[in-house]
């Protein structure tokens, strides 16, 4: 069994990873300081891809291809299509940001030894070290966790049938291959989508694109709840009926029976209903993948507790992206977020506060303002901030308007402290965020409703 020595690791191979390599590169590592581990095959990618432009019908034409999408989010609009799904290399780290695609032999180029297909199993952070499932050992000065989250699994919760074939999830690669062949394999057919989340509605959405019969399923009384309001969701559950997505609410699935070969064929309801599939996608939730280190480090809020820094309670030891709970500076508190700005910019802030240190100065703290986004179908919205306190609409949120655009506030004490919007363009998008980030005194309810997002624009 091999041993090696590095003064960093990098733990994951995910996007975090990916902005933390590039961040070690801009600051200067010497050939063999840096090592990244990884489970999966392939060097770190933007992984938002995999329920987008991954999943996109071979040969199609579609106006939100990936590329596309990131530039727009930066508040440039190149209205551009091309052909067909993405797929790798084009879509690395860090071509999510506009900034260096890091192919694999970048990393050869930079000097940072990329260790692919490798699973770490154990690790002794009192002993610096990290143990392959093949046994190798890594040893290191300097560890970053960047192991991000996993799915949960239905049969986890020991759901009848749940490990029949063709009952798919969507975390890594390896799992968008396998929805990309199911999709060809059961072209046409039926699909049953099992949550109301991210992945419920951008999976929801992929399928119906590539002509399957969709039902979506979710226990709660609107889809997105962890961010949506009723009125926002309403728009989208509308809009997603009129593209033809059946939607079934208030209810999960209890069980699944399965052809004789072993492939699903029907999904029961615990409301007593059951529907056919060919397909099933699950997206349930995700857990951080924090069990490598249960009981060596502070652990807050289900994540690894880290400092502004992302620095752990063990010296040397910094976690960023899902896995970490760091304090969010503007609201005062402790959060995990599972969201990919955030995990690029805290692998950034990581590496740069260990160079810094290095030199015995530091970064200043990180002062993150909460950015969520997604895309499906024709739409795209944008979120800055919190979804706390009371909320309005404003705008034109009719779901069968050809091009919708509206938009939320949320405001709690008096100010605003969160903004969303449906279809907005650049410039909008920015003054959400600047809106989010002044948390300004609003008025009324109905006065932001009727400035909409000039009330923003004028911050
Ligand atoms: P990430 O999951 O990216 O990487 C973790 C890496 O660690 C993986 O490579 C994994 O294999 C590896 N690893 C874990 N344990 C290991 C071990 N023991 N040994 C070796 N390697 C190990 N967010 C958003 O804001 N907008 C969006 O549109 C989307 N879209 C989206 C789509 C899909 C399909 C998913 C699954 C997620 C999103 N997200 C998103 C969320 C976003 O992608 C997510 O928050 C970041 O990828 C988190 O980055 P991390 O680096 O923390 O984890
Ligand atoms: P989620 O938390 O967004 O949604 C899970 C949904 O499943 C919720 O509506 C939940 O109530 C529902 N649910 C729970 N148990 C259920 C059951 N037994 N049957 C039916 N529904 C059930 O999680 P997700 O959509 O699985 O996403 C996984 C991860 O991927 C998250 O970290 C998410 O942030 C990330 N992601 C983000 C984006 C984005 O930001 N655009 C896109 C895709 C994935």
């Amino acid at each position: 069994m091999a041993e090696k020595s590095f003064k960093y690791i990098i733990l994951g191979g995910g996007v975090s990873a990916g902005y933390a390599a590039k961040e070690f590169a801009n600051q200067g590592v010497k050939p063999g300081e840096l090592a990244v581990i990884s489970k999966e095959a392939v060097a770190p990618y933007e992984r938002p891809a995999l329920s987008k432009g991954y999943l996109f019908p071979e040969g199609k034409n579609l106006k939100f291809a990936f590329g596309v999408c990131f530039l727009f989010r930066e508040g440039i609009i190149i209205f551009t299509s091309i052909a067909g799904a993405a797929r790798l290399p084009g879509f690395h780290c860090c071509v999510g940001s506009g900034g260096e695609k890091l192919l694999p032999e970048s990393y050869k180029q930079k000097g940072i030894e990329l260790i692919l297909s490798t699973e770490i199993v154990k690790a002794d952070l009192a002993a610096k070290t990290l143990v392959s499932a093949a046994g190798d050992v890594f040893k290191y000065e300097t560890l970053i966790i960047a192991t991000g989250s996993t799915v949960l699994r239905l049969t986890d919760f020991g759901v009848k049938g749940a490990d029949s074939t063709n009952i798919l999830y969507l975390r890594e690669i390896d799992d968008a291959d396998k929805v990309v062949e199911a999709i060809k394999a059961k072209k046409g057919g039926k699909a049953v989508v099992v949550g109301g989340g991210y992945i419920g509605l951008e999976l929801s959405s992929a399928l119906r694109i590539n002509d399957f019969d969709v039902t979506m399923v979710f226990p709660e009384p609107w889809c997105m709840p962890r961010l949506f309001t009723a009125d926002i969701a309403a728009f989208y559950e509308t809009y997603y009926t009129n593209k033809g997505v059946k939607i079934i609410k208030g209810t999960v699935a209890s069980g699944f029976t399965a052809h004789p070969n072993g492939e699903v064929n029907e999904v029961q309801l615990k409301d007593g209903r059951s529907l056919e599939a060919d397909i099933v996608i699950v997206g349930v939730g995700a857990k951080p993948l924090t069990s490598l280190f249960k009981g060596q480090v502070e652990e807050d809020k289900g994540g690894i507790k880290t400092d502004a820094f992302f620095k752990t309670s063990v010296p040397d030891v910094y976690a960023v992206g899902d896995v970490a709970t760091f304090p969010l500076k503007m609201y005062g508190d402790m959060r995990r977020v599972e969201h990919v700005d955030h995990s690029r910019k805290s692998a950034e802030q990581a590496v740069k506060a260990i160079k810094a240190a290095e030199g015995g100065g530091t970064v200043e703290e990180y002062d993150y303002l909460p950015f969520f986004y997604s895309r499906s179908f024709d739409l795209s919205w944008q979120f800055y901030g919190d979804n706390v306190g009371d909320s309005v609409l404003f705008g034109d949120s009719n779901p069968s308007n050809p091009k919708p655009r509206f938009g939320a506030y949320w405001i709690q004490d008096g100010k605003v402290v969160g903004a969303f919007m449906e279809g907005g363009c650049g410039d909008e998008n920015k003054a959400l965020a600047k809106v989010a980030k002044a948390r300004p005194v609003a008025e009324s309810l109905d006065e932001l409703a009727k400035q909409g997002i000039s009330f923003a624009a004028k911050i």
